[in-house]
């Protein structure tokens, strides 16, 4: 039979319905549950934009209290998952340390699964909580250095940094990570929500479906390109070999790492206000290695508008941020993953409200029907 009209990578298909996020093309613009994300990053912290995608609204000063306090005391790691997380290899990437753990969470989860939408947001806090004391702990694991416990008297992003290098930096690097994490956390049916969707209309548990979707973001056509992005540079090495690089890659027909988008294809609506935010990083920083890196950052960016008109993705600002801000770079998606499973675990809850298994179709192409030949 003739093929049907076939859309690979689903790209174009409309596949269900969402009131979380959409982008808006007239505008070129993100919205979460209605609100510009331009406007919430910068403005609104992420445990506010956490709630606002679970809840369908900001928290009132009360809500936000209540949800902060709930937020820090799940933070602890308790010794069985530590313990387990330390016996991996330390060569592994963390991405695995974190697909393992909340595989480990859902195997640990003493609860009784009833997918109910209450039992999902608590299991999904408990993510949002204890992913960067995961995140944290392997970061100092890698260089040599015992876990820091959380402190609860720090907010997500500031103890972040306290798990991390054992400091609270300035308030502009804080103010930079929260946008980041603002600008990571929905992205309506990209390929990891999608992933979350697909394994949880199976009525398969908010673990499996987080895993799952971790497995997905990794990937450098996915959340692995801001990882990919830093590879890229120290390849490059410098902006005068930006032209030369970019013959060869073109002539190969490489992907260059933090451009081009399935959704825009005029230039990504978080874009602007990540690099903004990453640019006043490199103004106050003394070190000459960081402005010839965003020298060559920007002259990557100029030779791919004007050569082939295809313009970055949050990925290429976010990756020269993070280095900026002294993460290694094994530990950038992971950090995407910290932010985007605020988004997972409301598309999980979403799709648990109106479910149908998502089951699609393929066009069979291989050997017609023939017989089994006799067992010799
Ligand atoms: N480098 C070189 N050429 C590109 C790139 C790129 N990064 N992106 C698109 N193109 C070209 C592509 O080769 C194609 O050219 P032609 O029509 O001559 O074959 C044209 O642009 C259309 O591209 P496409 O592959 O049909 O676009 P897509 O929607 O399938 O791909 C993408 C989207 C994100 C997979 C792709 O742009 C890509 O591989 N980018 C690099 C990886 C990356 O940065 N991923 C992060 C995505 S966004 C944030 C996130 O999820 O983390």
């Amino acid at each position: 039979p003739a093929a049907p009209d076939i859309h690979r990578g689903l790209t174009g298909v409309v596949v269900d319905t969402t009131a979380i996020s959409t982008v808006i093309q007239e505008t070129n613009s993100l919205t979460y549950r209605g609100y510009p994300v331009q406007d919430l990053a910068g403005r609104r912290s992420f445990e506010e934009v956490a709630h606002l995608l679970w809840y369908g609204d900001l928290p009132g000063p009360a809500e936000l209290s209540a949800f902060q306090a709930r937020e820090r005391a799940l933070r602890p790691l308790d010794r069985t998952t530590a313990e387990v997380l330390a016996r991996l290899p330390r060569t592994c990437h963390p991405m695995d340390v974190l697909r393992t753990a909340v595989s480990f969470f859902g195997a640990e989860d003493p609860a009784e699964d009833d997918g109910s939408p209450a039992a999902n947001r608590a299991k999904s806090l408990a993510l949002l909580a204890k992913l960067p004391t995961v995140v944290a702990a392997d970061h100092r694991r890698r260089h040599g250095l015992a876990p820091i416990q959380p402190d609860p008297s720090l907010g997500y992003a500031e103890n972040f940094f306290h798990m991390c290098f054992g400091e609270v930096p300035d308030a502009e690097v804080v103010r930079c990570f929260e946008i980041s994490l603002v600008l990571y956390a929905e992205h309506s049916f990209n390929a990891s929500t999608f992933t979350a969707r697909v394994v949880t209309s199976t009525l398969a548990d908010l673990y499996s479906a987080v895993t799952a979707a971790i497995g997905a973001l990794k990937g450098p056509l996915h959340g692995g390109a801001n990882e990919a992005v830093m590879h890229m540079l120290g390849e490059i090495g410098a902006p005068e070999r930006v032209g030369p690089w970019l013959d060869e890659a073109f002539a190969a027909k490489r992907k260059i790492m933090g451009f081009g988008h399935r959704v825009y294809k005029h230039g990504d609506s978080r874009v602007p206000l990540m690099q903004e935010a990453t640019d006043r990083l490199v103004a106050r920083s003394t070190d000459p290695a960081t402005a010839r890196l965003a020298a060559l950052h920007t002259a990557l960016r100029d030779a791919m508008a004007t050569r082939k008109g295809i313009h970055p993705n949050l990925d290429y600002p976010a990756g020269l941020a993070y280095h900026l801000m002294g993460f290694d770079v094994p530990t950038f998606t992971p950090l995407f993953v910290m932010s985007r499973v605020t988004g997972w675990t409301a598309h999980i809850t979403e799709q648990l409200g109106h479910n149908a298994l998502i089951r699609p179709l393929a066009h069979y192409d291989g050997p017609g029907q023939r017989p089994v030949p006799a067992a010799s």
